[in-house]
């Protein structure tokens, strides 16, 4: 735990926030003391509120069956239990930001201050934790009618602004529900940001109205391989799915209200096999007989990449139309990755491209094609990120890096003036497995385990403090290839999920000096929590039968992680 005075202690320990709070303190000389609600607690919502006293009322009014009335000022109740709802602009200067917030619960009283509307939620959900883990269920299972918990004053505020969660719905699909239930996690955990991962050789999954093949051919594959690419395991029946506009607009309402920005990833130029299948003519006809490939059923970096032709250009200005009309995130992820440049370097076409603009070379000609929407975008009042391939060639001047092969892309940008956000595969990739042996499900990358993730420091150490400030945040990143379904996310996502909240949340000491102990204690009340939650996660002990995939190869690497 944060900063937590002597009297605090045993209020810290029964609240077991997760993430940490920056600091807890019980009041002067009440040891013990209690705060209570009940049928009479009401909520009074100061102006700006009526969103976040929505929330209360729907979940947590929903689990514990309490009326939570509008209270207002005068009216008489028995005993003026009431949780206070209010917006303090200060509390930024004190506390640290926009999304701070402080708690204060005694008696029967609960008062939410936050700096803005969305620290006013994050308090709401530290008072969710208060309750105990029936509060995060969705009716209410035990009757009682009073709820208690240590009388505390909380104040709190996150170390970064970008706390960040991408889902690949591309190699599996996620229906809608789903990702409205990521949603619900992530708020849970205090987390801001889902990046969606829309676009990929193996799935086209939303709606672009003018081009409708890319989801009619698109959004669905044949078959799919069972396991790393090397396994000749087949599942023999089609695979598919996509978000309509309206589908997306509710995703984005629905974050919205829980203060979590929508990031799309359109991953342009490469890991675009589905979106050639659709519209053969975005490919490099001159290479390979692009009429012909379909939606790709295997897994790895795929050569089928976009021809840097005009045509592809106009065409993904279109596409990007409408994505920014359905997405109001200042950020637009492009991808940008793992491009493999063969069919560049075979292509007459390509290769008249290089020699017309004056370029060295095909990453270049990356470069060209990322700059291009770094300028569109930036037109259009939005800005551009991307993964770190897009450093290849010379960053395009507005774009901000996703660093994900490890730490050197965040440190080269960063040094360059760049903003990043640190999310290196060999430590919050939570598709790896996440202990050594025989029992994970289709084990693949590195073991990474809860105690790793939460040793993970996002920044690096090769960074001044002024460099240092290019780090807009963090991310964990859930690949599918190997994530069949939701049940597959959830136990690939945590308990490892609530470890990175935290370090993405909390202001811990550096890695070595942080107290995993303390964290595995809180975990005890969280798991409690992710089981009112539904959430299929690892258990400490090791995979439960029906979460192992016996026979299903997958593709363990091992090693530690790299200095930082
Ligand atoms: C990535 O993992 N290819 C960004």
């Amino acid at each position: 735990m944060g900063d937590i005075g002597g009297e605090g202690a045993a209020a810290a320990e029964e609240a077991a926030l997760i993430p940490a709070p920056g600091r807890l303190s019980a009041p002067a000389g009440a040891a013990g003391a209690r705060c209570v609600v009940d049928a009479d607690t009401g909520i009074e919502a100061a102006a700006g509120t009526e969103g976040v006293a929505r929330w209360l009322r729907s979940t947590v009014g929903a689990a514990t069956g309490l009326p939570l009335a509008p209270y207002r000022e005068g009216e008489s109740r028995a005993g003026d239990g009431r949780v206070r709802l209010r917006i303090v602009p200060a509390l930024a200067d004190e506390l640290g930001g926009p999304e701070s917030y402080r708690l204060t619960a005694e008696n029967r009283v609960v008062t939410l201050d936050g700096a803005s509307e969305a620290g006013l939620f994050w308090a709401a959900g530290t008072f969710r934790q208060l309750l105990g883990p029936e509060a995060f269920r969705r009716a209410p299972v035990s009757g009682r009618g009073a709820w208690e918990f240590p009388a505390l004053t909380v104040r709190d505020s996150p170390r970064f602004g970008w706390r960040g969660l991408l889902l690949d719905v591309a190699r599996h699909f996620m229906p809608k529900d789903g990702v409205l239930r990521y949603l619900d996690l992530m708020a849970a955990h205090k987390l801001n940001v889902l990046h969606l991962h829309l676009t990929d050789d193996q799935g086209w999954r939303v709606e672009i109205r003018r081009y409708p093949e890319l989801t009619e051919t698109g959004s669905w594959r044949a078959r799919t391989k069972i396991g790393h690419r090397a396994s000749p395991l087949w599942e023999e029946k089609p695979h598919g799915g996509h978000y309509t506009q309206d589908d997306i607009r509710e995703i984005v309402a629905y974050a919205a209200e829980r203060h979590i920005t929508v990031v799309p990833e359109i991953d342009v130029p490469g890991h675009s096999q589905a979106a050639v299948a659709a519209y053969p003519e975005l490919g490099n006809t001159d290479v390979v007989d692009t009429a012909a490939l379909s939606v790709w059923d295997t897994w790895g970096v795929n050569p089928n990449v976009l021809a840097p032709t005009d045509h592809t250009l106009r065409f993904y200005e279109g596409v990007f139309e409408e994505v920014l009309e359905m997405f109001p995130s200042r950020f637009i992820h492009i991808g940008g990755d793992e491009c493999p440049k063969d069919q560049w370097q075979k292509s007459a076409a390509a290769q008249r491209r290089v020699a017309d603009l004056g370029l060295a070379d095909e990453d270049q000609l990356q470069s060209w094609f990322v700059r291009h929407f770094d300028t569109w975008l930036g037109a259009r009042g939005r800005r551009l990120i991307g993964w770190d391939e897009i450093l290849q060639g010379g960053l395009a001047p507005g774009a901000a890096v996703s660093s994900w092969r490890g730490y050197e892309g965040g440190v080269t940008a960063a040094r360059a003036g760049h903003d990043v956000v640190m999310c290196p595969e060999q430590y919050v990739y939570l598709d790896h497995r996440q202990a050594p042996g025989d029992e994970e499900p289709v084990p693949i990358g590195f073991v990474r385990t809860l105690e790793d993730v939460y040793r993970f420091e996002p920044v690096p150490a090769a960074l001044t403090e002024a460099e240092a400030r290019h780090v807009l945040g963090t991310q964990a990143n859930v690949w599918t290839e190997a994530l069949e379904d939701a049940r597959r996310v959830d136990y690939q996502a945590f308990p490892r999920l609530a470890a990175f909240a935290e370090v993405a949340w909390s202001r811990l000491p550096a890695p070595p000096d942080r107290d995993f102990a303390d964290f595995e204690r809180r975990m005890t009340a969280h798991y409690r929590r992710l089981d009112a939650l539904g959430v299929a996660y690892r258990p400490p002990s090791g995979p439960r039968p029906w979460q192992r995939r016996p026979g299903v190869p997958g593709r363990p690497i091992d090693g530690p992680p790299p200095a930082r």
